[in-house]
């Protein structure tokens, strides 16, 4: 099928790619005219594994193309997706301003039927609204369809998930549009649901406060492993075995971020309210996940008392592993936090350094993980990378003054650090 996609961030270029990859011709569509031009010359503006072959792969086909002009985009595709930025507002709401000037350039565009898909995170009732605009700007008044398809892509397995997804959400207001999306997520094999649009719009942000949900209730029952005596990863996997549970989302650790769960969190609750009910449970959610940083930063102040003068080596930086992406990551979070202590940092991530640099200036970068120890008082892992768990503990451990790890994301084994000669405090062991 002939399909667009408005908007190259994480959502649209993997979904944009993976549509070329089963076969349809698409076009990406960016206002942003540098991107654009870094994208028609083979670059890739974010890390995500696997995406820059597939790229290069769709684009040498024909399937896959790069334009500026939204009405180029429009007027060449059946399909329409909307994939831009909503991003929070102070009050927690969701900044729908990019979605409404995107309806807006579309319908300035149509001149013949369109279905017009709205693939960005968006509070229930946004369908109607995006409906109501296009009927309002749509210079040729021609026939649309507004469909609801939230994505659940995971960032750092992103064309993975969108390859071989759980399932596909498709919300309609009448059957016409409903064929067609069947026909492009056919190639997916994947159980595809339809609803209407209001409740494919509330599966997306009760899907991601559900997984919000899950890790802060791990990282409070953590908190009561610590206090007990218990280890929180065989209690996880106690639980997790029983499938109506289920192991995954429940590692502990310093509590969740990236530009996802925290802010459809805020959006969930205040969409909540705007219609009639307190969601006071999910108020919770983030009340623990803000708590958790705090107990970790308080477990570092505790051992090392005084952080000011003291230098400590930070790995990771990234919101979680696979990703470049820092935003809203517990990491940088944590290291402006000991910034504020007074203590100097060198910091590694293998991915995110270039994006952290305008976040966080005044600290080390060093490319090499296992040099981060020289000369400091204490390492903290920051970030879930696979890697970490390969960190050479023999050369940290006489690079650094004292053999202290704080171990945000329980990569290693507390009996077997121990044993090694090794201080070491994690999160619920
Ligand atoms: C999340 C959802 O998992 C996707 O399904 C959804 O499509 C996406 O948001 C979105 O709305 O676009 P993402 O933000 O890429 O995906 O990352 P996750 O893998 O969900 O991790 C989020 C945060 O939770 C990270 O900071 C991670 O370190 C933390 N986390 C995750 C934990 O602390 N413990 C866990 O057990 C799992």
């Amino acid at each position: 099928m002939k399909l667009s996609i408005i908007g190259t961030g994480y959502v649209g270029l993997v979904t944009g790619t993976c549509f070329a990859e089963v076969g349809h011709h698409v076009i990406c569509v960016d206002n942003d005219a540098a991107k654009v031009k870094l994208l028609q010359a083979g670059g890739i503006p974010i890390y995500e594994p696997g995406l820059e072959e597939l790229v290069k792969k769709n684009v040498a086909a024909g399937r896959l193309k790069f334009t500026a002009s939204t009405a180029e985009g429009v007027q060449n595709s059946d399909v329409i997706f909307i994939a831009v930025p909503t991003p929070p507002q102070p009050d927690g709401a969701v900044d729908l301003s990019y979605i409404e000037r995107v309806a807006r350039d579309i319908a300035a565009a149509m001149t013949s039927y369109k279905i017009v898909v709205d693939k960005s995170t968006v509070p229930v009732k946004t369908g109607e609204k995006v409906a109501e605009t296009i009927k309002r700007y749509c210079a040729a008044k021609v026939e649309f369809d507004v469909v609801s398809n939230p994505e659940f892509l995971r960032e750092g397995f992103a064309v993975d998930d969108l390859m071989k997804p759980d399932r596909v959400v498709i919300g309609v207001s009448s059957p016409r549009p409903a064929a067609a999306m069947r026909e492009i997520y056919t190639p997916f094999n994947a159980p595809i649901i339809v609803t209407d649009i209001n409740s494919a719009e509330l599966i997306k942000h009760a899907a991601n406060s559900f997984l919000a949900l899950k890790i802060s209730y791990i990282n409070a029952v953590a908190n009561i492993c610590e206090a007990a005596g218990a280890n929180v990863q065989e209690v996880a996997h106690g639980i997790g075995l029983d499938d109506r549970i289920g192991r995954r989302f429940l590692n502990a650790g310093i509590g969740f971020g990236g530009s996802c769960f925290p802010k459809d969190l805020s959006a969930f609750i205040k969409i909540s309210e705007q219609i009639g009910y307190k969601f006071e449970l999910l108020k919770e959610v983030q009340r623990i996940n803000a708590d958790q940083m705090d107990r970790f930063v308080k477990k570092i102040t505790d051992t090392l008392w005084v952080l000011k003068d003291k230098k400590i080596g930070v790995l990771g930086l990234a919101f979680k592993q696979n990703t470049d992406d820092v935003r809203s990551s517990p990491a940088i979070d944590l290291c402006h936090r000991l910034l504020k202590e007074g203590a100097t940092l060198r910091v590694h991530d293998p991915k995110a350094m270039d994006k952290a640099k305008s976040l966080l200036p005044n600290v080390t970068y060093v490319d090499d993980m296992n040099a981060v120890a020289e000369g400091c008082d204490a390492i903290v892992v920051a970030t879930e990378w696979d890697e970490f768990k390969q960190l050479d503990l023999a050369r940290a451990k006489k690079a650094l003054t004292h053999p202290i790890i704080f171990d945000g994301r329980n990569l290693f084994d507390p009996a077997e650090m121990e044993k090694l000669g090794w201080i070491y405090k994690s999160v619920g062991r």
